[in-house]
């Protein structure tokens, strides 16, 4: 392979190394432990299935989107599937509470469209701002809005409704459907569904802002 002209950087968005992405795999024993340590906060003892990760992404459109946020990278199953769908020129900010899961995900996901933030998605307009994003076009979340502190969760929904451009699309899969009562009164009705090829069957809400 010939040197990249001079000015320009060595590996360019439109080469993503997608063979590290493929070798990150989900992280299931490491998934298992993080949901032992936090349970409320982890939500699910597996990480998501490969049906779920495709679900995912046709519900949140992210082979047609510019900017991209997960809430809730887990073990980086996610983070790498909807990587793999997005366009060359794509960003994903992917935020992640639990340090051993972000540092997890650091260490096996590589990808010049990847910014990781070890942080609360309660700082979702403060993150997309420290990380040079504007609105995005969708937003994915895996958070257990059940389980979270009311405040807290009124606060992620809020901020979500602000950063979706226009058209924009908030997927959010959970066992439970509180997350409908906190989205609701900032987005509207969700359109809803069951995927069952996933432990446990999750339900899937997307909303169009
Ligand atoms: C059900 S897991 C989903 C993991 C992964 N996306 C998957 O599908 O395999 C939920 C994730 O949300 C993270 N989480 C919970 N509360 C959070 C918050 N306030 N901010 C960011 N991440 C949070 C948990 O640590 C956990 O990794």
């Amino acid at each position: 392979m010939s040197p990249p002209p001079a000015g320009q950087p060595a590996r360019s968005l439109a080469a993503a190394p997608r063979h590290v992405l493929a070798r990150a795999g989900r992280g299931g024993p490491a998934f298992l432990w993080g949901f032992l340590r936090h349970p409320a906060r982890v939500g699910s003892v597996a990480p998501s299935s490969a049906c779920l990760e495709r679900r995912l992404v046709r519900e949140a459109q992210v082979a047609q989107a510019g900017a991209v946020v997960e809430l809730g990278t887990g073990t980086g199953g996610t983070t790498a599937a909807l990587l793999r769908a997005m366009r060359p020129s794509a960003r994903l900010l992917a935020i992640e509470l639990d340090p051993q899961f972000h540092h997890h995900v650091a260490q096996r996901v590589r990808d010049p469209r990847l910014h990781l933030a070890l942080d609360s998605a309660e700082r979702l307009d403060a993150l997309l701002a420290a990380h040079g994003l504007g609105a995005v076009d969708a937003i994915v979340s895996g958070i257990p809005f059940s389980t979270l502190p009311r405040l807290a969760a009124d606060r992620i929904a809020a901020s979500v409704a602000r950063a979706l451009k226009p058209g924009g699309r908030f997927v959010a899969y959970q066992v439970r459907a509180s997350v409908e009562d906190y989205v609701g009164p900032y987005l509207g009705p969700a359109q809803r569904a069951w995927e069952w090829m996933n432990v446990p069957p999750v339900r899937v809400f997307t909303w169009v802002r």
